[in-house]
């Protein structure tokens, strides 16, 4: 979204560089490389994936595990507020935070699906013209689209993905 990467003509073949001056940390690009050519520090996939696999630890059994993940720029501001608003959590749900909604792969939630280390998951991002990556979360929405359609192919029924434009003071919203 911030131009930080382009296609360059070598002499040979084609190579991509990446300006490191024009990065803003989005982690788009780190979720959607196919050959996770990308780093992205302190959130790669496999350390969502272990906080995934602790969140509910210590639930009583019998009620759904709902994990959310939220843009730290809105939806988790909004997860705060309503703390602040003394909104109670329930006890079977938990939140993650991430960078921009758009940073969170696939992967990391086919991953949780496929492992039952959730039953529902809530991904969250700025509201609608509010990205802080221009437009990260309408490429995740149109993501988890996708991945719901595909979860109905395959016969997938017991679980849910939802997404969700969520701005700070949406607090209620979220709750
Ligand atoms: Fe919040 Fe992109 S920064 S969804």
């Amino acid at each position: 979204p911030h131009g930080a990467i382009s296609i360059k003509e070598g002499r040979e073949e084609k190579f991509v560089e990446i300006d490191p001056g024009l990065c803003r940390g989005c982690g788009l690009c780190y979720s959607a490389c196919p050959s996770k050519a990308i780093e992205f520090a302190n959130l790669e996939d496999y350390q969502l994936i272990k906080m995934a696999e602790v969140a509910f630890k210590n639930l009583s059994s019998g009620k759904p595990r709902i994990l959310a993940f939220l843009c730290y720029w809105c939806a988790y501001g909004a997860a705060d507020l309503m703390g602040i608003n003394g909104e109670k959590l329930p006890e079977n749900f938990r939140t993650i935070r991430i960078r921009c909604s758009a940073s969170l792969s696939l992967d990391v939630i086919s991953e949780i699906l496929e492992r039952d280390l959730a039953d529902g998951i809530i991904v969250a991002g700025c509201p609608v013209d509010n990205c802080h990556h221009i437009w990260g979360n309408y490429m995740q929405e149109r993501r988890i689209e996708m991945l719901n359609e595909s979860l109905e192919m395959f016969g997938v029924r017991d679980k849910m993905v939802k997404w969700e434009y969520i701005g700070v003071p949406s607090w209620k919203k979220l709750a």
